[in-house]
């Protein structure tokens, strides 16, 4: 029987942690248990400026370090930015594209330069993607949007592709209105054809992995875990609370434990 591909909580802190000894402090205090989680890993994408820190501590396969952006040349005078091989560097394996909070900074192109960039150093986009309103036209945007990556980087190694589907109205902010596992599954239909007659084969989309981001926690994630087919979760709010995060993993363990055994421990 195939292995059951691990639940992926992505941690974006966003620039929720401002000193060395908090992102110290924060990446270590889940350490431990997130090296014991049978069905569940977890990147924490800290500030630029930490990733380098928090990446030293990096040893078990469950639990990785990856960047909020990064610039797609190498090295140059670019001022102020950080490029991807700093980030590699750096330590980060994974970096987050197309964020709803970066793309009023940056067009269409530079976000397809970017996930060219982090496939061609062997690291994984985390390419995010959502409508701004549930309105008539809001399949088209998703639709456009891959297509705004697709048609500008090269169609291989789909399994380090990861599309996150974070509607913009569900990010929380001060709301909280995330969507539900329903919303998801009408999303991740429209993605899933898009990306397949952009790649040509069902399979392609098969290695891909999808997440859902936008108002999860420890209290609508049941609903995603029972109700959608998700690979895992992009969390910003709940990702620097690990009172939170705790309670999450546990649903997703016992979760998945109940998917592979429930029968035999019924
Ligand atoms: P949220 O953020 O969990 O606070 O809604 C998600 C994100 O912006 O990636």
């Amino acid at each position: 029987m195939m292995k059951k591909p691990k639940k992926m909580i992505i941690a974006n802190w966003k620039m929720n942690v401002t000193s060395e000894k908090d992102a110290e402090s924060l990446f270590l205090s889940i350490k431990n248990v997130v090296s014991k989680l049978e069905y569940t890993t977890m990147v924490c994408c800290p500030p630029h400026m930490y990733v380098n820190q928090v990446a030293r501590y990096v040893d078990h396969r469950n639990y990785r370090v990856g960047g909020q952006d990064a610039y797609p040349e190498e090295s140059g005078s670019r001022t102020g930015e950080t490029s991807v091989l700093m980030m590699k560097n750096a330590g980060a394996e994974y970096v987050i594209l197309g964020h709803s909070e970066r793309r009023h900074l940056e067009t269409k192109s530079d976000v397809a330069r970017k996930v060219t960039a982090v496939l061609e150093h062997d690291m994984v986009p985390i390419i995010c993607i959502g409508e701004e309103q549930r309105d008539k036209n809001w399949k088209k945007t998703l639709t456009q949007q891959l297509r705004d990556v697709f048609n500008r980087v090269p169609k291989k190694n789909p399994e380090n592709i990861i599309i996150a589907y974070e509607p913009v109205w569900a990010i929380s902010g001060d709301k909280k209105n995330p969507a539900t596992a329903v919303e998801y599954m009408e999303a991740l239909e429209v993605i899933k054809k898009e990306l397949q007659k952009m790649f040509k084969t069902a399979k392609a989309v098969d290695d891909m992995r999808f997440l859902y981001g936008g108002s999860l926690d420890d209290k609508n994630i049941e609903d995603f875990l029972k109700n959608a087919s998700v690979d895992g979760f992009l969390v910003g709010r709940v990702s620097h609370d690990p009172r939170v995060l705790m309670t999450m993993f546990r649903l997703i363990e016992d979760h998945e434990h109940r998917e592979l055994f429930g029968q035999l421990d019924d």
